[in-house]
């Protein structure tokens, strides 16, 4: 019985503090869990801070405290991320940055420190970090874990950073003067424009450089999971195998559980269900730019004149920090009112529950990946208008070799009659993406099947997981 404890995986998850890395790194714990998996979930205080607060949640309570009732071995544990409570983290993006490379890991490092000496049972055999950690793999080899990355963005995008070398002895890695060129020699990678690779590929700025350490050390992992379903990028997939033992296993999502079981949003989201229930289906447009993006205040101006000119009805998520400024009147004069009896304009909201609800037909979306997964699990068309960082690639995925969406507009410059014409192309019940979309929500719900290759990639995971653990002990 002793022995079978050993050899049952307890694994410590770290996302990345932000909302886009703590949603899939949730689900992932508990679809982990009911495998059998121990988990030790480390938060850090900051975004526990804003959960419980966001949530209401008691003192005693955790984002899975629903979870641990109802069986799961799920730890919670929280930790200082190297700032007080009171710094701005998003104001402080660069300081913030150096903070998670530097300090943030002496954090993690005392911790499973602490946690080895505690002599949990079973005991740890395993990290499962973020792949936006510089530090995993020093880690894992310092406390003898098995490295796992977590990769939760798409693996087009992981196979490009694999292949920066390529782009730079091509001359397209931080270029903007070869926009009319197109990529071909990246291997997995279908034919894409310089103006398509992620952000970080074009600017080689303080982030960027940040990303490209994080990148070289997930390459040390023992295994990466990705956050994709095979079918959606299976030649890219198989490629990237071919470099390191890679497992799709997505989308992650909580596909057992009601939103109330487990609460992770960094932000209060009010209920707009009755909103909605008063719409016909299919005819209100989802409105949000994730969670990191600013916009410029004329790109919003635009925005907002196209949505008026297209007469659509719509939920638009406006974040109090969506403008650098952090100004708050970012809406033309006389905007809510006029679109007072088709629109509501909010700071956040449950963005499953508004997708999920049948009067949803369309989502203007800054592309993030999450978004792009949770918009296609329920079967939404999208308006894409990439920001920065996986974001232009995600565009490129999404509307040039899925199909199962539109874009805002050609390149950044941002025209109201263009908004208004695409709103209306993708609201319309005989846009090409709408059909496309549900034999792409086909594929998701297969590979999550029983048979399916998410579900048997996630058991492979677990098998070769196991037999990596024994070789350890
Ligand atoms: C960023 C990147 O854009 C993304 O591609 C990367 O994978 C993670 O970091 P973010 O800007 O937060 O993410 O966008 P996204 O990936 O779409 O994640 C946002 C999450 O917040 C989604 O899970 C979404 O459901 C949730 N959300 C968003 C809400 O719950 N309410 C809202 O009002 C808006």
């Amino acid at each position: 019985m002793e022995l079978k404890k050993h050899l049952q995986p307890h694994a410590v998850l770290i996302p990345l503090p932000l909302q886009g890395h703590i949603n899939p790194f949730t689900h992932l714990a508990m679809k982990l869990a009911s495998k059998g998996f121990t988990i030790t979930f480390v938060g850090t205080e900051s975004t526990h801070q804003q959960i419980a607060t966001a949530q209401s949640l008691k003192d005693d309570d955790n984002p899975f405290s629903h979870a641990q009732k109802s069986g799961l071995d799920i730890r919670y544990a929280k930790i200082n991320d190297g700032f007080p409570l009171s710094f701005d983290r998003r104001a402080n993006a660069s300081q913030f940055m150096e903070g998670l490379t530097h300090v943030f890991q002496a954090h993690v490092d005392d911790f499973i420190e602490n946690l080895v000496l505690s002599k949990p049972n079973p005991p740890i055999s395993c990290l499962i970090a973020d792949s936006f950690h510089v530090w995993a793999s020093m880690i894992a080899k310092k406390y003898n874990l098995v490295n796992v990355s977590f990769w939760t963005e798409p693996a087009t995008v992981l196979t490009v950073f694999y292949h920066t070398d390529l782009l730079k002895s091509n001359g397209h890695f931080g270029c903007h003067d070869k926009y009319e060129d197109t990529i071909r020699y990246i291997p997995g990678v279908q034919a894409i424009k310089p103006q398509d690779l992620p952000s970080y590929c074009q600017d080689a700025d303080e982030s960027a450089r940040y990303v490209f350490k994080c990148i070289e050390d997930a390459k040390k992992a023992d295994f990466v999971i990705g956050n994709t379903v095979q079918e959606l990028e299976s030649s890219t997939i198989s490629v990237l195998q071919k470099q390191q033992p890679f497992y799709a296993i997505g989308p992650v999502f909580p596909t057992s559980f009601s939103k109330r079981t487990m609460l992770t949003s960094l932000l209060t989201a009010s209920d707009y269900t009755d909103w909605l229930n008063s719409k016909q289906d299919g005819t209100v447009l989802y409105i949000s730019f994730g969670s990191l993006a600013n916009l410029s205040k004329q790109d919003i101006l635009e925005i907002a004149q196209g949505i008026l000119i297209s007469k659509v009805s719509f939920i638009w998520v406006l974040r109090h920090n969506i403008l650098v400024s952090g100004e708050r009147n970012v809406l033309p004069i006389g905007f809510e009112e006029e679109t007072a009896d088709r629109g509501l304009v909010v700071p956040w909201c449950s963005q499953l529950g508004v997708l999920s609800h049948p009067a949803v037909g369309g989502f203007l979306t800054h592309c993030g990946w999450n978004s792009i997964l949770e918009s296609i699990w329920c079967k939404v068309p999208m308006v894409c208008f990439p920001v920065l960082a996986d974001q232009l690639t995600n565009r490129k995925l999404v509307v040039d070799d899925w199909r199962i969406g539109v874009n805002l507009c050609t390149g950044r410059l941002i025209r109201r009659d263009v908004v208004a014409e695409n709103i209306g192309r993708i609201m319309s019940k005989s846009d090409e993406s709408r059909k496309n979309i549900d034999k792409t929500n086909m594929a998701f719900q297969n590979a999550l099947s029983d048979e399916g290759s998410s579900e048997k990639n996630l058991n492979q995971f677990t098998e070769d997981m196991k037999n990596k653990i024994s070789q350890k002990n």
